[in-house]
């Protein structure tokens, strides 16, 4: 058995602390002949030094993110940072030595992807990106049917993922919103969550055309408040422009001859949060939405005429990771139970040599899908995608 040792870098943000909860966690699921991890280090610029260490007892603080990549005593380094600070340090981890595992989107660009993808493989590195939504085990599923044959051809594919995060006007400015520190705004960041199922059920996109809009130009500057809680205006307030999309809606063709149609958007007043997908082939189709996490609609045409219609199945324990989290189907294994998934995962590669989908090669096709929008949109035409 061997002990992977992480430090955590955003360690006090959202993900951060899921991050940490996941890799102290998931033993306890899938038990310790894939390798274990221990929490040796927790950097953050914001949160105090108590509230970490209460996370992690016994790890490092560190008040900059170098001081882990130099550290010869960590093995992975886990990037929970801002989207505009996962390059850099994921290039200076992977320079070091480090396994890297990086939240999404994987890079601000696909040519700085490519260029983190190739030192991987050239150091033979082990990576891993975010998209956990794809890992629930549910989706595995979802892949078995596709790849069995059971909907023939896939002809067409339909997502989309929206939030009203920002969907008050007055949600203050944040990172988020700040095309200096997230330039391509929801496209990175809701939109890589559909494309990560795009790649993972469907393929390789060939062409898009994208028109990324922005609603609320200006927002109030107001610290302090949860992630979409609106502030109430004092009068005294700065106002920050917006310079990244709150939303787009997308066609896209994908290289296998299938036809996309994608949208999504943190504005959309009232959608707390909703995920979905279509997907539809010659023989049949499937369709999930996380409002129901662990089931799946399938359709197929070899059911006799007269009895056609979706049926609904819930993934369970015959899925083995499923049974790692409950011995009955159904059980809302959800976002976190991913996330503890992903982090077995991340070790089990490392331990293994083994990579594990989504390594930053496919981090790097959906950055050329996130290019490509961004370009495209720009440009109003279609884009291709080599
Ligand atoms: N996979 C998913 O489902 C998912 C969900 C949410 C966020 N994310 C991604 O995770 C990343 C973090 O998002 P979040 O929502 O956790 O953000 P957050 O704002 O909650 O946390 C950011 C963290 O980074 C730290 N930080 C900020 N600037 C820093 C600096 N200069 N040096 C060191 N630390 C710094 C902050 O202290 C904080 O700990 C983003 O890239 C986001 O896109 C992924």
């Amino acid at each position: 058995m061997r002990e992977i040792r992480v430090a955590i870098l955003g360690a006090s943000g959202w993900m951060g602390r899921v991050h940490t909860m996941a890799f102290q966690t998931f033993p306890h699921f899938f038990g310790d002949s894939g390798g274990t991890a221990r929490v040796v280090a927790l950097g953050s610029t914001t949160g105090t030094h108590a509230d970490l260490a209460f996370r992690a007892p016994g790890a490092k603080i560190l008040d900059n993110w170098q001081d882990a990549v130099a550290d010869p005593d960590i093995d992975l380094i886990d990037i929970c940072l801002p989207d505009n600070m996962h390059y850099e340090v994921a290039k200076a981890a992977l320079l070091a030595g480090k396994h890297v595992f990086c939240e999404k989107p994987l890079a601000e660009t696909a040519a700085e992807a490519r260029e983190l993808a190739n030192i991987a493989r050239e150091k033979g590195l082990i990576t891993r990106v975010g998209h956990a939504f794809p890992r629930n085990p549910v989706h595995d599923l979802a892949k078995e049917i596709i790849e069995a044959g059971e909907i023939g051809e896939i002809t067409m594919f339909k997502g989309c993922q929206h939030v009203d995060m920002f969907g008050d006007p007055l949600v203050p400015y944040m990172w988020r919103a700040n095309g200096e520190l997230a330039p391509t705004g929801i496209v990175g960041d809701t939109g890589t969550h559909v494309f990560s199922f795009m790649e993972f059920l469907v393929g390789k996109v060939s062409s898009l055309i994208a028109d990324n809009f922005i609603v609320t130009p200006k927002r109030p500057v107001v610290d302090g408040l949860g992630l979409g809680e609106a502030a109430e205006l004092t009068g005294s307030e700065a106002w920050a422009d917006i310079t990244n999309p709150d939303g787009s809606n997308i066609i896209c063709t994908f290289a296998n001859g299938a036809r996309g149609l994608v949208d999504f958007s943190r504005v959309a007043t009232g959608r707390k949060f909703m995920q979905t997908y279509e997907i539809y082939g010659t023989k049949g189709s499937l369709s999930y939405t996380y409002d129901e996490v662990n089931r799946l609609r399938f359709y197929t045409n070899a059911d006799p005429v007269g009895r056609r219609g979706y049926r609904e199945i819930d993934v369970g324990p015959e899925n083995e990771t499923y049974a790692a989290f409950s011995p009955l189907p159904n059980f809302s294994v959800g976002y976190n139970e991913s996330k503890i998934i992903e982090a077995a995962e991340v070790v089990r590669s490392i331990v293994s040599g083994t990579p594990m989908w989504p390594t930053f090669e496919t981090g790097h096709h959906i950055c050329q899908i996130v290019d490509a929008c961004m370009e495209s949109s720009r440009q109003k035409s279609w884009v291709n995608i080599p």
